[in-house]
């Protein structure tokens, strides 16, 4: 269902509740609140288990206080009234204590934003308020002096983040985009020194090209192209489920049988994408009314020069996206079944899918199904959704596997005899 017509107090239970599941939270941490259109704050109840909310629950705060009285509000309403106050933009308020954010405030450093395009996009500059102690005011005063620069994100010494947006669906998505971006720049700090980019490389991936396509004319639509809909759509929901996209990240397509592709929307949820919300595309034209992915073109073109590719993938998992940040090499040599699977994974330089598509694409063969884009994650094609969505949890698993590793010397390689058997009994 679209937010803006969830009511304020099922938006702070749905939203606290994918924050719990998806790890980014304990039963006791953190708060979410609203401003809603009276200039009411509602607010999520302290002192209750974060993980089993109900609307009810939540505190509604007028002018004379506190609405309900079977619970009493976050003890942050301090500095969440703070925060209103500091800004006239900010309708929602996000605080929680996340694993990746909490080991960068307590070293009192800033995540880098400038490692990952989207991180820069979706998250803004961020800074550090000095320490306060929770619940109080003073608390309040340091992180309102921190949003009045006008930025979404403040982090706070030794506690957590706290994240200020238009909506709470904003908030979220800021809040996961951060939290992973720094959960992947600590990772990759294992591998080697992460790859900073300059503000004029990120721009590159801020192209609207993708918003200029010319508009298809409306047709009956298939029961291919409904089928192919509902499956994508199952697709999506089931990579962010499984921590392979997130809300600000990950786009899918596939083709059809007159040559015609459907690709996710660009700059949606990708948790709330539905089957009617996908882009139809044909021929360099999309469907009137939507704006499809910014890599609607590279998967355009890679349809065009590989017949045999009938799904695409881009992506961002964590454990590979570590690897993308840094000279280490990521390859499936030693392990048979990521082997047949994905064999050969060149890597193209940061920005290259967008400058030169027709190189990019002509870097896919048979035995080259996938590419990896330094700070950009991972192209992954297949002959089907299916098995393009299979070679990317592959390939995510087995970067996770060699960053379990208590160093990347202490892996064992197959050796040429025992790959070149595989190569024999597993021919492409
Ligand atoms: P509340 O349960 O009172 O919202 O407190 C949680 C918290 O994270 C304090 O910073």
């Amino acid at each position: 269902m679209r937010l803006d017509f969830m009511h304020p107090a099922d938006q702070l239970v749905a939203y606290m509740t994918r924050i719990y599941n998806n790890g980014l939270t304990t039963a006791s941490g953190g708060n979410l609140s609203i401003l809603d259109s009276n200039g009411h704050i509602w607010i999520t109840p302290t002192r209750m288990d974060k993980g089993i909310l109900n609307r009810i629950d939540m505190v509604q705060i007028t002018e004379n206080g506190p609405v309900t009285h079977h619970v009493a509000p976050s003890s942050e309403l301090p500095f969440h009234q703070a925060i209103y106050k500091s800004r006239s933009n900010i309708k929602a308020v996000l605080h929680a204590h996340s694993p990746a954010l909490i080991a960068f405030c307590l070293m009192r450093k800033l995540p880098n934003v400038h490692l990952i395009p989207v991180t820069r996009i979706v998250c803004g500059p961020i800074t550090m308020a000095p320490y306060a102690r929770m619940g109080s005011n003073e608390l309040g005063e340091v992180l309102a002096e921190e949003f009045k620069k006008g930025v979404a994100v403040v982090l706070m010494e030794n506690h957590g983040v706290v994240v200020a947006a238009e909506s709470l669906q904003k908030a979220y998505a800021i809040f996961e985009t951060l939290e992973t971006s720094a959960r992947i720049e600590l990772m990759a700090n294992r591998l080697g020194k992460p790859r900073a980019l300059t503000e004029d490389q990120i721009d590159i991936a801020r192209t609207k090209e993708h918003t200029r396509m010319s508009e298809l004319s409306q047709r009956a639509r298939s029961p291919e192209e409904l089928g192919l809909r509902r499956d994508l759509t199952r697709m999506l929901q089931r990579a962010v489920d499984q921590k392979l996209f997130a809300a600000s990240q990950g786009t899918i397509s596939a083709r059809m049988s007159d040559g015609s592709f459907l690709i996710s929307p660009f700059g949606r949820d990708r948790r709330e994408i539905d089957a009617e919300d996908l882009v139809l595309v044909r021929r360099g034209l999309k469907e009137s009314g939507k704006v499809p992915s910014r890599a609607v073109f590279i998967h355009e073109m890679i349809y065009h020069r590989n017949p045999g590719i009938q799904a695409i993938i881009n992506a961002q998992p964590p454990h590979i996206m570590a690897f993308t940040l840094t000279d280490q090499t990521l390859d499936f040599k030693s392990l048979p079944e990521p082997y047949i699977m994905l064999h050969d994974m060149p890597r193209a330089t940061y920005g290259f899918n967008y400058t030169e598509p027709q190189q990019t694409a002509a870097l896919f063969s048979a035995t080259t199904p996938s590419i990896l884009l330094e700070n950009d994650g991972i192209i992954v094609t297949g002959r089907d959704v299916a098995q393009a969505y299979d070679r990317l949890e592959v390939a995510e698993f087995t970067a996770r596997a060699y960053l379990e590793l208590p160093s990347l010397d202490k892996m064992i390689q197959l050796t040429e005899q025992q790959r070149a058997d595989l190569d024999e009994y597993f021919p492409v």
